[in-house]
């Protein structure tokens, strides 16, 4: 596993790194024994970061979390999300007052006397013009509660707001074969001001393993089922806001692109990792073979020029008229 610094923090995190969405939930069933097993994995292949939120199975994965920090003595660092608790999601509910509120529960759930790392998760975007919400946050970091924050975002020009507050030090971005707008202007920018970039759905939600079909079923309770036009949340969380037939399509493309012996997944990740802005991939892992293949991607040489134009042309020809200009 190699390393690369997040932002300014001063931590050196795996850049093949650990999603605990699926392990908490909307993934279809998830047994504890199995994501505890997953994430004992990832720390063996060297991940000594994980990404998660209050909201995943509503603290399950905060607290499996905290069961693998009681089993392991390696330093581990989380970063875990607030606000998406609120019902109605709204940005007045980024105040001081329920933010520490939901800060004291993920302290709870991760058994922590301080938080690590906490990103705002998908905030409307009017909390980006609302100074006091990262003074909140300021004042958490001040009375101990927390070490860092940033946010995660939806939108490009989310992120480049949320930058221009000088103490955020990460921004979580879907980022991947499928989504590159990233890399254009915004990649630039964070490096510039030294912000930390989690790529987030680094897998398009399991597309670029390879592995999905046209007939390929998913549980009632799996995102993927019931979000694919964004019935309960931002569309672009579902393959990354790509329709099904046509990513499918794109994969095959992609396909006759692997060199012999090289999975899918661990491809897809390697081409996150030519973007040197990127502090690391956060690819969610359910089971422990899942993991081991998708931190291989650290392994593997740089991709060939000639391989990152012939998958930029995959994504010109049939992906970017879908997503470039929606997110
Ligand atoms: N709003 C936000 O802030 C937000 C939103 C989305 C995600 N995230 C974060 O980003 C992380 C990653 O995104 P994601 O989990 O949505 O999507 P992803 O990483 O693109 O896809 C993860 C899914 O792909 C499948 N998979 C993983 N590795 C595989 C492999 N090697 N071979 C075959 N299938 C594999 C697994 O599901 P199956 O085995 O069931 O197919 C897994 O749950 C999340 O866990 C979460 O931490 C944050």
């Amino acid at each position: 596993m190699r390393y690369r610094p997040l932002g300014r923090t001063g931590w050196d995190v795996s850049e093949v790194s650990f999603g605990a969405w699926a392990i908490g939930g909307a993934w279809g069933a998830v047994s504890d024994d199995e994501s505890l097993a997953a994430l004992h994995a990832a720390l063996d292949c060297g991940v000594n970061f994980i990404d998660t939120a209050d909201v995943y199975g509503d603290g399950r994965s905060e607290r499996l979390i905290a069961r693998l920090k009681r089993e392991r003595t390696e330093k581990i660092v989380v970063a875990t999300k607030a606000g998406r608790r609120l019902s109605p999601h709204t940005a007045d509910g980024y105040n001081a007052a329920n933010l520490a509120r939901f800060i004291e529960d993920s302290l709870r759930n991760l058994a922590a006397d301080c938080l690590d790392l906490v990103q705002l998760h998908c905030p409307p975007p009017d909390v980006y013009y609302r100074p006091e919400v990262f003074g909140a946050l300021d004042d958490l970091a001040k009375a101990g509660k927390i070490r860092y924050y940033g946010v995660s975002v939806e939108r490009v020009e989310e992120g480049l707001k949320a930058i221009e507050f000088p103490n955020v030090q990460t921004v979580q971005i879907v980022f991947n074969c499928f989504r590159q707008r990233p890399a254009e202007l915004f990649f630039r920018e964070a490096k510039r001001r030294g912000v930390g970039i989690l790529a987030r759905v680094p897998l398009a939600s399991g597309l670029l393993s390879g592995k999905l079909a046209r007939n390929s079923q998913f549980e009632p309770d799996d995102h993927r089922n019931f979000n694919r036009h964004g019935e309960a949340f931002d569309m672009g969380e579902t393959f990354s806001g790509v329709d099904y037939e046509v990513a499918l399509e794109a994969v095959e493309e992609i396909r006759q692109l692997l060199p012999p012996g090289t999975a899918m997944a661990p491809f897809a990740l390697r081409w996150i990792l030519m973007e040197d802005a990127v502090s690391c991939a956060i690819p969610g892992g359910k089971r422990p073979d899942q993991v081991r293949e998708n931190c291989s991607a650290s392994d593997l040489p740089p991709l060939p020029d000639e391989t990152m134009r012939a998958i930029r042309g995959v994504y010109e020809a049939k992906i970017k008229p879908l997503v470039h200009q929606r997110w």
